[in-house]
């Protein structure tokens, strides 16, 4: 058996390869610490808990899913965006429900792109913002984050060949790896920028909620002008610990959510009814719960800072996320780095590489470890590691 050629061509998911070497290492006995996944380790709020329980005992959830999801899923989700970030969506054309914002990421490129066109890549980024186009038979180019300019690309420096043929772009604020967010006019002038240049924007808004120190992430979509050219994947798996429940939605402008939602049609078959109804209830209750585990977080980041600041690295706390992103020591590669903190403390990070070229030189530390773990990674990172 062969596989197709995009598959063969895919890069070896990252999180398959930091899995395995802590399988080796965990065999050999050894008590390693992880802190490459970003994976939430508290539990889903029990309201959400008890509306699933609720509706999976409903016969009426146990046949097929609508693909464009149930209305109450889309209601809940139009409410969501209008208290949250000012955005008013349409029920019947702006929301399909999503089997977690990967699943959008990966066929929002199958729904755009034809082969040899291009897509714009944040860069570091979610790995799927490449592969995503690869699976496409397009070209992802990357779109680099610069640090100076606050992990925001520098669109004028696009090349204009690249523009020529790019059809869509992948950003993501509060963005993964980097935990920047958006403070200023950016997203005013990635509208402008997509206008200009006839590209589909996609949001990634995985993080939405995950912020810290009073600052509060806009949508995309709350820009002007930004539901004409284009989207937001919107997830619930962070803000409500819901990562292994798969839930989520693409929201925005009504001609891609449409293209969206066919591709969809011939790919899966909806979220289940009784998620869907769980998803709800995340959505439309009460949010202290997410605020609280912002707190955890905003505690957590600031012990990484402290260990991390103790071995003489400069990290600067990020407002947003669940990663820290921190600068790897002079004479170090990213993945030289990875494997001495490996090696002397038996943490694992990620490097930042795997983010794409413009993560080289930094490794990401995620925050979803329990306290006691964290602590115990802190202590042997700050008396372990020798530069
Ligand atoms: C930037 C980004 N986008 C999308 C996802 C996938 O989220 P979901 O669980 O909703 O598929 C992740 C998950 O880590 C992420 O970091």
């Amino acid at each position: 058996m062969t596989p197709s050629r995009r598959v063969q061509d895919l890069p070896p998911y990252l999180f398959a390869e930091i899995e395995r070497k802590v399988a080796a290492r965990r065999a050999a006995g050894v008590d390693v610490i992880s802190l490459g996944i970003g994976d939430p380790d508290m539990p889903t709020p029990g309201h959400i808990v008890e509306a699933l329980i609720a509706g999976a005992r409903d016969p009426a959830t146990h046949q097929y899913p609508s693909n464009r999801g149930e209305p109450a899923f889309r209601e809940a989700v139009a409410g969501y965006y209008a208290r949250r970030f000012g955005v008013t969506l349409d029920v019947e054309t702006e929301i399909v429900p999503l089997l977690g914002a990967k699943e959008g990421v990966a066929h929002i490129c199958t729904t755009l792109l034809d082969p040899d066109d291009v897509c714009l890549a944040a860069d570091p980024g979610y790995p799927v913002y490449t592969a995503g186009p690869l699976l496409a038979d397009a070209e992802a180019v990357p779109l680099p984050l610069v640090p100076e300019l606050g992990f925001q690309p520098d669109l004028e420096a696009v090349p204009a060949d690249v523009l020529e043929r790019a059809k869509m772009l992948f950003v993501c604020y509060p963005n993964n790896p980097t935990g920047a967010v958006v403070e200023d006019d950016f997203f005013a002038r990635l509208v402008a920028f997509a206008k200009t240049n006839d590209l589909v924007v996609v949001h990634d808004n995985a993080y939405a909620d995950i912020t810290f120190d009073g600052y509060v992430a806009p949508s995309f979509l709350a820009t002007p002008g930004a539901k004409e050219v284009g989207v937001e994947l919107f997830s619930l798996s962070k803000s409500y610990n819901m990562t292994g429940w798969r839930a989520g939605a693409i929201v925005g402008d009504a001609e891609v959510v449409e293209a969206y939602w066919r591709l969809k049609t011939n790919v899966d078959s909806g979220m289940f009814g009784a998620v869907q109804r769980a998803a709800a209830a995340a959505l439309d209750g009460p949010q202290d719960c997410v605020r609280e585990m912002c707190d955890v977080y905003a505690h957590r980041r600031d012990l990484l800072v402290e260990a991390l600041r103790a071995i003489g690295l400069s990290a600067t706390p990020p407002k947003g996320t669940i990663y820290l992103w921190a600068p790897v020591p002079e004479g170090h590669t990213s993945a030289s780095f990875t494997e001495l903190v490996l090696e002397q403390a038996d943490v694992i990070v990620s490097p930042g590489a795997a983010y794409g070229p413009s993560g080289e030189g930094f490794v990401r530390f995620s925050l979803t470890v329990p306290d006691a773990r964290l602590h115990e990674a802190v202590q042997r990172i700050a008396e372990r590691v020798r530069l």
